[in-house]
């Protein structure tokens, strides 16, 4: 009998293999200080593209002092068990209802994560005789919850509507064949890693030609686009039309926690029967208060959402007039795709940290196929003109050095921290 333990040390998976030469660096880095664009990596100041405070609230005065009173009446103790059990507050149905009325829904029910969240709604909503449509870049919390789904599944091609029909088509027939179950599609408001809004518009035009529900996973459309901020499906102008809506509040909330929002007999319904949120201890006080505060400040501060787009359309027009390729992005996502190795992306990436004190993720295989590069900048209403600026000119240059072969090299440069 093999000891699965010995298994997993033989081989610590696709990126784990990296970690004695990663760890610390490349993967698990600590950036310390204050939550925004200035913050310190290893004891050197950095210019920050990596995280999700879209809105730049993680660090606004008002939200700061709101989540420190709140922590300060409740600890992280209360509410105690989970939201049917005796978990519940005033302050978590406010939330549900303000949510509700932001995205334009009649009910929302609160979740602890968005991953594990949409794991389970897609657990909840679908029985075995049930198909499910789903693009094929959809994010792993999707993917995962497909895992759970005991009936039929069909992939379309990203964003590909003649593929969308095709797999449709099938969906409908085999579910004739069945007689029974129905057909739930799944996708997202903005793919988080290319940054192209999900064809919503499109695929809910085809209810009239198919019978589907659509689930729209909108983690980084909501608080970010569309005239209120409610998200992908107000911008392109099907908000009523999506029947559940998703966000996590790990984005331009800048906190913990995500909901999904509908009719309130399905939200009821969800309510009653999502295994992550009745088996689990409800969010915390100031989470629930908090994200009160947070909603309060999305739905107040439209400036915030005009200063994220003027940040993210200088970035984006900075890097095509230097010729970089930003693919098919139409949100703040700003992806920038260049060729290379492993090895030269992470030279690269260490330059940029080291030299330039620009610090942002990359995307390499096996994530991705070999010989390709992905960057992925974030801009927040938090950067300035000179953050845009500085950064600017070091992708110039170190895409120079790139293409004239100066990151080649043996090996991923060793930058693990000692343990
Ligand atoms: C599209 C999408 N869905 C869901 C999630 C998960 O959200 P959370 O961090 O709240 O678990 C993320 C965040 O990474 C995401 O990008």
């Amino acid at each position: 009998m093999a000891d699965i333990f010995e298994r997993l040390v033989k081989n610590y998976g696709p990126l784990g293999q990296h970690r004695e030469r990663a760890c610390g660096y490349f993967a698990f880095p600590k950036l310390e200080g204050e939550i925004g664009p200035h913050m310190k990596f290893r004891g050197k100041d950095m210019i920050v593209w990596s995280l999700n405070n879209y809105l730049g609230l993680a660090n606004h005065p008002d939200i700061r002092k709101v989540d420190a009173e709140a922590a300060a009446q409740y600890g992280l103790a209360a509410p105690m068990g989970a939201r049917m059990m005796s978990g519940n507050s005033i302050y978590h149905e406010q939330l549900e209802k303000e949510l509700a009325e932001f995205v334009g829904k009649e009910d929302a029910c609160l979740l602890n994560y968005g991953y594990q969240g949409m794991v389970s709604i897609i657990d909840a909503l679908c029985s075995r005789h049930d198909v499910i449509v789903y693009d094929a870049e959809s994010h792993a919390c999707i993917i995962d919850g497909l895992r759970l789904h005991p009936g039929h599944r069909f992939v379309y091609k990203h964003n590909d509507l003649e593929d969308f029909e095709k797999q449709m088509q099938r969906a409908s027939a085999l579910i004739e064949k069945q007689n029974a179950g129905g057909i739930l599609v799944i996708t997202e408001g903005v793919f988080g890693m290319a940054g192209d809004q999900g064809k919503l518009k499109e695929i809910i035009a085809l209810k009239d030609k198919y019978e589907f529900r659509i689930l729209v996973d909108d983690a980084h459309g909501f608080g970010t686009l569309g005239e209120t901020g409610a998200g992908a499906g107000e911008a392109q102008g099907v908000q009523d039309e999506i029947d559940l809506y998703f966000s996590t509040f790990a984005k331009s909330m800048a906190s913990i926690g995500a909901f999904v929002a509908g009719d309130q007999q399905i939200i009821d319904y969800i309510r009653y029967n999502i295994r992550s949120q009745i088996f689990a201890k409800s969010l915390p006080m100031p989470y629930a208060i908090g994200n009160l505060k947070r909603l309060e400040m999305l739905r107040n501060l439209p400036e915030m959402r005009k200063k994220l787009w003027d940040n993210a359309l200088k970035l984006q027009n900075g890097l095509k007039e230097r010729g970089f390729d930003t693919g098919n992005t139409d949100t703040m996502v700003t992806p920038v795709y260049m060729k290379g190795g492993v090895e030269e992306a992470t030279a690269m990436v260490m330059d940029l940290r080291e030299n330039y004190n620009v610090f942002c993720s990359i995307v390499v295989y096996p994530v991705i196929p070999k010989g390709h590069i992905i960057y992925r900048l974030i801009p927040t209403a938090a950067h300035t003109d000179e953050d845009i600026e500085i950064t600017l000119n070091a992708f110039s240059k170190t895409k120079q050095k790139l293409d004239e072969g100066a990151y080649k090299g043996e090996a991923i440069p060793d930058m693990a921290e000692a343990r």
